[in-house]
């Protein structure tokens, strides 16, 4: 059953005037441990790839916020929520801490989804909740 949906989109130029104020402490705001990794690794390579990759983690992380009814609200917060990738390419959410516990009390799953273009980055994401047996 489904338990919620959230969409984001976000300005890639936003993101970019605040990589470029307040540097790496940006991405460490918002990026997981394992996502610091591969944005260093783009960002060395190719700064512009740097800059999509914390985007769509973005727009992805305020998607699924809205998605469990939270928002930016604890036990929601960025570093908790982690945007993995499959060996197909395709995107899913691994949570950490508070967060985890919360999301698995409630006896949730997520679906993500993200895209960018140019100047945009935009996320859709699903939340279900396991039907209790009987019901
Ligand atoms: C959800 C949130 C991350 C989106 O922020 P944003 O990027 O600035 O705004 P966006 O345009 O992407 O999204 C805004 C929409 O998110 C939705 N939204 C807001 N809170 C939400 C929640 N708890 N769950 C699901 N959706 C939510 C609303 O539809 C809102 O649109 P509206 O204001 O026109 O009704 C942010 O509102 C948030 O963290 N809220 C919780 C913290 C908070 O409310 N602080 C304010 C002081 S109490």
């Amino acid at each position: 059953m489904i338990y919620g949906i959230g969409t984001d989109i976000c300005d890639v130029r936003r993101i970019q005037a605040s990589l470029a104020r307040h540097g790496e402490r940006f991405a460490k705001k918002i990026l997981s441990d394992a996502e610091l990794a591969t944005w260093r690794a783009r960002s060395q390579r190719w700064p512009e790839r740097g800059v999509r990759y914390l985007a769509t983690r973005f727009s992805a992380k305020e998607a699924f916020s809205k998605a469990i009814g939270l928002g930016l609200r604890l036990p929601m917060s960025w570093r908790l929520c982690e945007v993995g990738k499959l060996p197909s390419g395709q995107p899913y959410i691994v949570l950490h801490g508070e967060l985890k516990t919360w999301f698995e009390a409630k006896g949730l799953s997520a679906h993500i989804s993200v895209s960018d273009e140019t100047d945009y980055a935009a996320s859709f994401c699903v939340v279900e909740v396991a039907e209790k047996s009987g019901s």
